[in-house]
């Protein structure tokens, strides 16, 4: 039994090599993607998967769209946060500080034009949510996200959610002809990482479990 492994090993990776993935293996990955629970078994979870040229165009559109907008990875809090989550944030941007150094390049415009690129990965992966349903089914399009992360990990491709397309939703929407009624809930880059690029060695940390769990007995 490889799970436990995978879930300890998977990380996401913020560097790819341009070599395309079969569709095949693409498919075999959704298909046991789609093994996840769903509330009812609604399955409401629907992939827009863009490769080849498409995927080209598509990060070439976004960080163009970065560039005009200046719309940032965040945690998109709708209150002010409470400190402890901005300093997980703060510590995880200082571990990974030395790596981007190495790379002599500046961390946000790595980080917000990488991840309109998908990190140059050669797929994209668009899961979307009809607007129909109701805020609560964000749960069930984020377990299919974790399902489709480790699958991929289990067949050794790297991949990265990217939530800071979902930004850039009309441009995505004009660009792929998503129906208005569809919304775009999160991006995964898929592909095999470039083990040369020093990011790709970072590994982010956890704080320990008693930090989230109350135990009520
Ligand atoms: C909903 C969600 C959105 C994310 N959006 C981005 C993103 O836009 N760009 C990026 O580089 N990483 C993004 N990530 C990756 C997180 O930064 C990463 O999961 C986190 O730092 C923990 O690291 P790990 O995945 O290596 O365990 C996202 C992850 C999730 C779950």
């Amino acid at each position: 039994m490889d799970l436990l492994k995978a879930i300890e090993e998977r990380k996401s990776f913020r560097a790819f090599k341009p070599d395309p993935i079969p569709k095949e293996r693409i498919e075999e990955i959704l298909k046991l993607t789609i093994h996840a629970p769903s509330a009812i078994n609604l399955q409401p979870w629907e992939f827009v998967v863009v490769i080849g040229e498409e995927k080209e165009r598509l990060g070439r559109r976004l960080i163009k769209a970065y560039k005009e907008k200046q719309i940032a990875c965040s945690p998109g809090n709708v209150k002010p946060l409470p400190k402890t989550y901005g300093k997980r944030g703060a510590k995880t941007l200082e571990l990974m500080k030395p790596f981007f150094e190495e790379m002599r390049v500046d961390i946000n415009q790595y980080v917000n034009e990488g991840s309109c690129n998908f990190y140059g990965a050669p797929v994209a992966i668009l899961l979307c949510l009809d607007d129909s349903f109701p805020a609560a089914r964000m749960v069930d399009i984020g377990i299919a996200l974790g399902y489709l992360v480790l699958t991929a990990h289990q067949f050794g491709l790297a991949t990265c959610p990217i939530g800071l397309i979902t930004a850039y939703e009309d441009e995505i929407k004009d660009l792929l002809n998503i129906p208005e009624n569809k919304n775009v809930v999160i991006g995964v880059a898929l592909g095999y990482p470039d083990s040369e690029i020093p990011i790709n060695r970072f590994k982010s940390q956890r704080d320990n479990l008693e930090k989230f769990v109350r135990w009520i007995e």
